[in-house]
């Protein structure tokens, strides 16, 4: 066939590199509904759920058995599933109905039911809904910390410019999993020196990632993963029960804890049970909320390719953050992995939870450049800040970010840089040379630092788990090496341990360590005129991007 110039003009585009595949139930490849999704039912004697989704209680498998008894409010369960699919979701986007009203009615209705409701609401509806029921009032955001290089001092610095730059968290995880402890110590460090009150956490391996928690090591724990299949769950080397259980052991120590799920596990591990991912995914939040999580991370999350690659799919991916907040849930809702290859996709995908805004509109923006981004590479990178404030510019949108100047930059960076070179000579742990603060202090990533010995490292690091080295040591070194404010802010964020009070659903840290959390700072949008709006010293904040004309100065 003679070519058209102008197809193949457009097959050359990257949104042709996508996959891109057919509705296919039978493989899990459906988004919002399948063929084989459950009908909606619930049976109730003597106070126990017997039949749930169509399923008597003899047939439940375990995450039925743990829904039934744990994530569904037996009073109130016959009433709410009578009330139709349709005037629930009309609720949803109605300003005159509010949060409070929904989320006791969605209380008592299952899974199934939950997709239904979704299935009635359109993009613009979902985003309605996600604005009026998120859970805290102003959005927030999430920064992924990590380099190549697992380099602890460019750790230290990307946490201080991203705390600088807005993140109310920041995660780290490691290219070399023993480098955990030195990798939890430098983000911690180095995020109160950006900003006080900063949260963090280290994604590692379950047993490891309790043990920087309860150490003090980090102020979070958010990779508590579940899924919608008991097959799936099982592979996982889990159930519901062992991550309630999980769950508590962190809450014992007073840490913050959400759970992570996303739409696309159960396909991508083969044992969708030829459901839609929506209906699954609704389990997982059920499952999150029984097991007494404050919150999830969802929105596909690293599976991003999956509902990518199917119609509806991105549509999917906000239905099931707002299923997440109608559960009373803190969402951080994804945008995290990178899934395509068009700016525009990107773009547009992540403008459904930017708009109305999410507790955390991305659970993982990389705040270093792509090649350093350890979590498999986010949908957005340090490459697109100016980007991602103008567009707050642009639509008087708070996204969670601000721009920031240069010399701010190089002071936060070069002070984390020093106070983790301090702290490591002061605990006797592996040397950071001055040539490196220098290096991380002005790179961009860690092809512009020196190369760390490895060995010399992974030493320090086991050495922090056999010295039993906390939350506290840290604050000492601090201290010791003259870094006395920044002893204070970790110190502070110890504290936050004891009184509890950032458990509460939603919270995150102001710069004074105040909680601002879903109970003393709700979201209350019920409108125009109500709810969280940018104005005042936000908005003159957010105006303040770089290259700009200032009349002024004219
Ligand atoms: N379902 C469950 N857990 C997920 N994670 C990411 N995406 C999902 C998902 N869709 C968790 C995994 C992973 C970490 C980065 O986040 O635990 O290791
Ligand atoms: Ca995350």
């Amino acid at each position: 066939m003679k070519r058209s110039k102008r197809i193949e003009a457009l097959d050359k585009r990257p949104v042709n590199l996508d996959g891109f595949i057919n509705e296919w139930p039978e493989m899990g490849f459906a988004a919002m509904s399948s063929p084989y999704d459950p009908k909606p039912s619930v049976k109730v004697v003597d106070g126990k759920i017997v039949e749930l989704d169509g399923k008597k209680r003899e047939e439940f498998d375990f995450i039925d058995q743990f829904i039934a008894d744990y994530a569904i409010n037996i009073e109130r369960t016959e009433r709410s599933m009578k009330v139709p699919s349709l005037t629930i979701a009309r609720m949803i986007v109605d300003i005159n109905v509010t949060r409070k009203e929904i989320l006791e009615i969605i209380t008592g209705i299952t899974p199934a039911k939950m997709t239904e409701v979704m299935n009635y609401l359109n993009v613009v509806e979902l985003m309605m809904g996600m604005q009026k029921i998120r859970a805290r009032k102003m959005p927030g955001n999430q920064a992924h910390i990590t380099n190549l290089k697992d380099d602890p001092a460019q750790l230290a610095a990307d946490a201080a410019e991203g705390a600088l730059r807005g993140f109310a968290e920041e995660e780290t995880t490691m290219g070399v999993a023993r480098y955990a402890p030195l990798s939890a110590m430098a983000l911690l460090i180095g995020s109160q020196i950006g900003r006080p009150g900063v949260l963090t956490q280290c994604s590692a391996e379950e047993a490891t990632e309790l043990e920087l928690g309860i150490r003090g090591l980090t102020t979070y724990a958010e990779t508590l993963s579940v899924y919608g299949t008991e097959k799936v769950f099982i592979d996982g080397d889990d159930t519901p029960y062992s991550k309630a259980f999980l769950n508590s052991a962190y809450a014992s120590r007073g840490l913050k804890v959400r759970f992570t799920s996303g739409s696309g596990s159960e396909v991508l591990m083969g044992s969708s049970e030829k459901k839609s991912m929506l209906y699954l995914e609704c389990r997982c939040l059920y499952a999150t909320k029984g097991a007494g999580s404050q919150g999830i991370q969802n929105g596909s999350v690293s599976c991003i390719g999956v509902p990518g690659s199917v119609p509806g799919g991105i549509r999917e991916v906000l239905a099931e953050n707002l299923v997440a907040a109608l559960l009373g849930l803190e969402c951080a809702s994804s945008n995290d992995q990178s899934f395509s290859n068009s700016p525009m996709r990107r773009t547009a995908r992540t403008m459904l939870q930017f708009l109305p805004g999410t507790d955390f509109i991305f659970s993982g923006y990389a705040a270093e450049p792509n090649y350093d981004n350890m979590f498999a590479g986010s949908n957005f990178d340090a490459e697109d800040f100016d980007d991602y404030n103008v567009l707050q510019r642009d639509m008087q949108v708070d996204g969670g970010l601000r721009p920031v100047t240069e010399e701010e930059v190089l002071r936060v960076r070069n002070k984390a840089a020093k106070a983790v070179q301090a702290v490591f000579k002061q605990l006797g742990l592996s040397p950071i040379t001055d040539e490196q603060v220098e290096a991380v202090t002005y790179a961009h990533g860690s092809k512009d630092t020196l190369s760390r010995d490895v060995t010399a490292d992974l030493m320090a690091a086991e050495d922090v788990l056999k010295r039993g080295i906390t939350g506290v040591d840290v604050v000492k070194a601090l201290a010791e090496a003259g870094y006395t404010d920044v002893a204070e802010n970790v110190l502070s964020m110890l504290k936050q341990r004891v009184a509890g009070d950032y458990m509460q659903t939603s919270a995150i840290l102001d710069k004074n360590f105040k909680v601002l959390s879903a109970v003393n700072t709700p979201n209350d949008y019920m409108g125009p005129g109500t709810g969280y709006r940018v104005e005042g010293e936000r908005w003159e904040e957010i105006k303040k991007i770089p290259h700009i004309i200032n009349p002024k100065d004219i």
